[in-house]
């Protein structure tokens, strides 16, 4: 509890009262044969989309669908987020075990020091980011992280950790080719930050160390919120050393120092969305670094991953919905006609969850709680809750389909003032913490991913020249 601010215990009692319901709705048995240590190779059965295939043992988090459980490293989400914070909680997955105060209290300023990525920043600026997509940036950011932090691996050098930024003035692109070159080499090394140097000086580490974790977790946001500012026609906030992660990042986008309760509230959801099993982005994520490629890249593919509306890209179609929807008296219509069209609504059902998302259980208070000062988002509350009744009333027990994370996010981040566009950004912000933690974890046992398809082609066509071929 010392760790939260006095002003925020409201926000703990509605957290605590939705737990209460949760508990009493759902039994406490786990699931056996998904909680135990397998003996390799495992029997499962696989549907489409790999639903239902087991690819790795994990302790870093567990997902019960049919109970609404979400743990992380042996803890219930419902108390991390009533006690703890984002700090805390990505210490937890990253490392396996709350930190002492000592532990957190470094760790915090290690991700004080990862906020500032002068040279990323400057390089996104020279994009027409106000023009393109904010996800698309954040993955051009997360690889333009990579040109900031890393020995570019080129020809026999693999890539490692720099200390230093090596995108300086004199390794700018040459214009005129260097004699003997045909072209233009692009030198992102410069001689004294050679590979060589810097391993004289000790300060190397694996390119998937904890400090590049570490960068991810502090300069996604840094970028998130660079984007949201250029976006505005402004220029990116520097951060606050002072500020918590949830406070800066509100900070960092806004310019505007958010209360103690907004603080408290962006936490919170930081916290529900730092993890969710192997998701399709963290399968993503991992499937690349399972190449032995590299974090930076295997975040850039989470969010990549991330962006779509089946995903993470669902909290913001959500209130494109709602704006359609428009009127409490509009839902019904609406619905109906919906599921005459066969039309999947945003911001429900769930690959594991078949009953409540303990997330949305959360959320949901504090979208109501939000939307007291602000009357449009008092409006998305209203429809959304009503919306939330028909659905559930008709396809929730008989398909499992009940609101997921992504129903009482949008209203939440509306309110605390958060454009449209950047909800799916925060998501991601979030997120790596997950998929730092997952890569992380995997590749110490590490196996390449490698499924396979069935092939339903045929095997005995003859090859025709392209002059012989017909349309069809
Ligand atoms: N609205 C209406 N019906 C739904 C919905 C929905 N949102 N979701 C599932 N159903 C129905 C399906 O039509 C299907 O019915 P049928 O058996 O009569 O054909 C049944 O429930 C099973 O649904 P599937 O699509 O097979 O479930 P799947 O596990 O493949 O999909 C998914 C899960 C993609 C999340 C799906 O529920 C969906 O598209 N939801 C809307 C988008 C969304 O909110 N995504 C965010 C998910 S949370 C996250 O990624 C962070």
């Amino acid at each position: 509890m010392t760790n939260l601010h006095k002003d925020t215990h409201e926000i703990t009692e509605l957290i605590l009262k939705a737990a209460a319901k949760a508990r009493k709705e759902a039994s406490s048995e786990p699931e056996p044969a998904l909680t135990k240590p397998v003996k390799w190779p495992v029997n499962c059965i696989v549907g489409p989309g790999l639903e239902g295939a087991i690819a790795c043992e994990s302790k870093v988090g567990y997902v019960n669908g049919s109970k609404g459980w979400l743990i992380y490293r042996g803890y219930d989400i419902f108390d991390l987020c009533a006690y703890s914070t984002y700090e805390e909680v990505s210490y937890l997955l990253l490392h396996g075990s709350l930190p002492t105060e000592n532990q957190l209290n470094t760790f915090k300023e290690q991700l004080v020091k990862c906020r500032s990525l002068p040279n990323t920043i400057r390089l996104l600026l020279g994009f027409p980011i106000e023009n393109m997509n904010p996800m698309a940036v954040l993955r051009m950011g997360s690889n333009l992280m990579r040109q900031e932090f890393t020995y570019v691996d080129k020809d026999g050098v693999s890539l490692v950790e720099a200390e230093i930024i090596s995108t300086d003035e004199d390794s700018i692109p040459m214009e005129t080719p260097p004699k003997g070159e045909k072209r233009a080499i692009y030198e992102f090394v410069s001689k004294n930050k050679s590979k060589e140097a810097a391993l004289s000086k000790g300060y190397l580490e694996p390119a998937a160390g904890y400090k590049s974790c570490y960068r991810l977790i502090s300069g996604v946001a840094s970028i998130a919120a660079a984007i949201a500012q250029i976006r505005r026609g402004h220029l990116p906030v520097e951060y606050d050393p002072e500020l918590s992660h949830a406070a800066n990042l509100i900070y960092m986008m806004s310019g505007k120092y958010p209360s103690a309760q907004e603080e408290r509230i962006m936490d919170i959801a930081l916290i529900l969305h730092a993890d969710h099993g192997i998701n399709a982005s963290t399968f993503a994520a991992m499937v690349v670094a399972s190449t032995l490629s590299d974090i930076y890249l295997s975040v850039g593919s989470g969010i990549a991953a991330l962006n779509g509306p089946l995903h993470g890209g669902a909290n913001k179609k959500v209130l494109d919905m709602l704006t359609e929807i428009g009127s409490v008296d509009n839902v019904k219509p609406w619905y109906e006609k919906a599921r005459k069209k066969k039309k999947k609504v945003m911001g429900f059902g769930h690959r594991v969850y078949k009953t409540y998302d303990p997330r949305a259980r959360i959320l949901s208070p504090l979208a109501k709680h939000l939307a007291k000062k602000n009357k449009k988002s008092a409006l998305f509350f209203e429809i959304a809750q009503t919306l939330e009744k028909e659905v559930v009333s008709t396809i929730g027990a008989q398909k499992g389909v009940f609101p997921n994370v992504d129903f009482y996010s949008g209203i939440v981040y509306h309110s605390l003032g958060i454009p449209l566009d950047m909800f799916t950004p925060i998501f991601a912000v979030s997120r790596v913490a997950g998929w730092t933690a997952r890569v992380t974890e995997y590749l110490k046992h590490n196996r390449i991913f490698r499924p396979r398809a069935i092939y339903t082609g045929s095997f005995d066509k003859n090859y025709i020249p392209i002059d012989k071929r017909k349309t069809k």
